[in-house]
């Protein structure tokens, strides 16, 4: 297994956003996580991440104890997420804010440049390596975003909403872009409230419904299911599925 969660819970002054929450992620899996506005998913990337330190719980990756390190470790060790409100360094350059991902693997500035151009190359956003991060489209900057997480060379990565915002053509260049990641081997979990999306790039689909896993298994099984239809998916949804 190279994730395994247990018993994670996140307290919030009051608010218990994670609660006594299980995962068990395989190398090479993708994961769609949804829920409601609210559910704890955001908060869940966080505490695996080592953005958060969890109430209680383990997080154990690749046979290491993650629980209580510190972003920055938990990044060496091949974890890489991006954010759901997207924050890239805007006077930069595309390239240098990849070349900020790279620099957690080598300090070598020459290797740092081949590894950001390579991860450019990848996601098909080279030509835009001049440019300013600040004069991106939203499409684009979620793009650059998933490069500079990329560009940390991850075995796990995290995506938080990558598609929210973008328009019909943008949604299928991600999912096309999802696949191509799965294909060089990286294992993900995938945040996402564009269904068809979720639908698509998933192996498996976890929901989240304040802070608790109400149902996990393959997206026809967790589509179908009554409990999520009414927690999330609403009504509408089953009648036009
Ligand atoms: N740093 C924080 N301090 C206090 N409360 C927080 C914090 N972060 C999240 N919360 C609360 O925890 C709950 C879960 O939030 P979270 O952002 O994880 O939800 P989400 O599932 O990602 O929602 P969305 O789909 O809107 O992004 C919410 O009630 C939120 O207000
Ligand atoms: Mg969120």
């Amino acid at each position: 297994m190279l994730l395994e969660v247990k018993g994670l819970t996140k307290q919030f002054a009051g608010l218990t956003a994670v609660h006594d929450f299980d995962l068990s992620v395989e190398q090479g899996d993708v994961v769609g996580l949804i829920g409601p506005n609210g559910a704890g998913k955001t908060t869940l990337f966080n505490l695996i991440s080592g953005f958060l330190p969890p109430t209680d719980g383990k997080i154990i990756f690749n046979d290491t104890d993650i629980t209580r390190m510190k972003p920055a470790q938990i990044c060496r060790l091949g974890i890489a997420r991006t954010f759901q409100i997207v924050k890239p360094l805007t006077r930069m350059t595309v390239l240098e804010n990849v070349m900020v991902g790279a620099f957690s693997r080598t300090k070598d500035p020459r290797k740092v440049k081949e590894l950001a151009i390579e991860v450019l190359e990848f996601t098909e956003q080279i030509e835009k390596m001049d440019k300013k991060a600040g004069s991106l489209t939203l499409g684009e900057r979620k793009l650059l975003e998933i490069s500079r997480a990329l560009a940390t060379q991850p075995r796990l990565l995290l995506l938080d909403e990558c598609m929210a915002g973008l328009n019909t053509k943008e949604i299928s260049v991600a999912i096309d872009l999802i696949g191509k990641i799965k294909e060089r081997g990286v294992t993900l979990i995938v945040i996402e409230h564009v269904m068809k999306a979720i639908m698509s790039v998933s192996d498996r689909i976890v929901v989240l419904n304040y802070g608790e896993k109400i149902m996990e298994g393959i997206p026809e099984e967790v589509v179908n299911d009554q409990q999520v239809i009414k927690a999330y998916l609403g009504v509408e949804f089953a009648e036009c599925h």
